[in-house]
């Protein structure tokens, strides 16, 4: 059955004080997530959604399934498919505007975040910003977008290049800097601006200059997230490779020492520094206590849709970066049935079951042991 009490909910008092319940980014809080993992059950509708508003790129990142084999035909979302979704999501809190793609591709994309924000939802997205023009900036801040995430990776250009593909370090840079001053200019406390970095051995050691760069382009948070490799270990100019991963036992302390100076920078400069889902980088990847089946502990598909931009249900942001075959991970098309149809259907239901077991989903094996959750 669905219903054993994830391990996260049995821990000491101490440990438990470390978890956070700040929903400051209009997603669930941990609390509430851990609520709904041990219960196993899904809500009625989904309260967070990513939508993949363009599944091709003009980067590529040696760490993106993207770059070395895309798993659908190339497509954007239509804004009429958009708010046919949308119309489908009556709980709707939170959209994630972005799957495995661009999402500056996508011209409709301002339009779409609108008619979020009219129906008040937290917006959020993650870019490259290689395309954030001024003009998409203005378009950007006069949408109401919440909060955008600039994926940077390093603080030098060479940093760059290896992990990003493309030379463009300094344009990403200066768009950045030039979004901080229409900001000021347009009078505009949104969307909070962030820099992230998906942390690997080759450029954690520039994660404390990455916090300075943050400081002297007036960006107040920088972001570190978990990498999650697997779904091309036979490519051989990947960087999601598990010799990569700073998640591992053996490199602990070194990830301890670059994230130490992080947090050192930040403290100077003002700069906030957090990792992923609400956590301190610390708790995500170095204070992390082994676990027995960790995967108990995710509610992401009790509580989460995620729609690519062919209309694929995926149970999570995770899934699709890991070695899982793609048919394992597709729950159904929310574009071809209903959005409820696919939320009880029998593939998401199946995953469901799986995922709260001793045999989970392939996707999810490795989630909490091989990166944080
Ligand atoms: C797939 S991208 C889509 C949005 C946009 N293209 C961008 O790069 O920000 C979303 C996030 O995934 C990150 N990412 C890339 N490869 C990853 C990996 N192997 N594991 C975890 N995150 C990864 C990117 O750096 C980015 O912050
Ligand atoms: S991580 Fe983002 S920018 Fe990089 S190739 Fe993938 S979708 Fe493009
Ligand atoms: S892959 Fe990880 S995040 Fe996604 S559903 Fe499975 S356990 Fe949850």
């Amino acid at each position: 059955m669905l219903s054993e009490v994830p391990r996260e909910l049995r821990t000491p008092a101490s440990r438990s004080r470390r978890v956070t319940t700040t929903v400051a980014t209009g997603g669930s809080s941990r609390h509430e997530m851990v609520r709904l993992a041990a219960e196993g059950q899904p809500l009625p509708s989904p309260v967070e959604a990513y939508f993949e508003v363009a599944n091709r790129c003009n980067s590529k990142c040696a760490t993106c399934p993207l770059t070395f084999s895309p798993q659908e035909n190339a497509k954007q979302l239509s804004l009429e498919e958009f708010k046919m979704l949308v119309d489908q999501l009556p709980d709707l809190r939170r959209a994630v505007m972005q799957g495995i793609g661009e999402p500056l591709l996508n011209r409709e994309l301002a339009q779409m975040i609108r008619h979020l924000k009219q129906r008040g939802v937290y917006v959020v997205f993650n870019t490259n910003a290689a395309l954030l023009t001024r003009r998409r900036q203005v378009e950007l801040i006069e949408s109401g977008l919440d909060e955008l995430r600039v994926s940077i990776d390093g603080s030098t250009p060479e940093t760059y290049l290896k992990v990003r593909g493309i030379p463009a370090f300094e344009r990403v840079v200066a768009n950045v800097a030039e979004m901080v001053r229409t900001q000021r200019e347009l009078g505009s406390s949104t969307p909070r601006l962030s820099l992230w970095v998906t942390g690997m051995r080759q450029n954690l050691p520039e994660l404390p200059g990455v916090i300075d760069l943050a400081a002297r382009i007036g960006v107040e948070e920088v972001y570190l997230q978990r990498m999650v490799f697997g779904f091309m270990a036979r490519v051989e100019k990947t960087l999601a490779r598990a010799d990569e991963s700073i998640y591992d036992r053996g490199y602990r302390a070194q990830a301890e020492a670059f994230i130490d100076e992080a947090e050192r920078r930040a403290n100077a400069h003002g700069v906030r520094f957090r990792g992923a889902d609400a956590l301190s980088p610390r708790e995500s990847i170095v204070d992390r206590p082994p676990m027995d089946e960790p995967w108990r502990a995710c509610s992401r598909p009790l509580r989460l849709a995620y729609v690519t931009a062919q209309g694929t249900a995926l149970p999570c942001c995770i899934a699709p970066f890991t070695d899982a075959p793609y048919e394992s991970i597709t729950l159904g098309n929310y574009l071809r049935d209903s959005v409820q149809a696919v939320w009880t259907g029998e593939a998401y239901r199946a995953f469901r079951e799986r995922l709260y077991s001793s045999d989970p989903p392939a996707a999810c094996r490795n989630c909490g042991l091989a990166w944080s959750l």
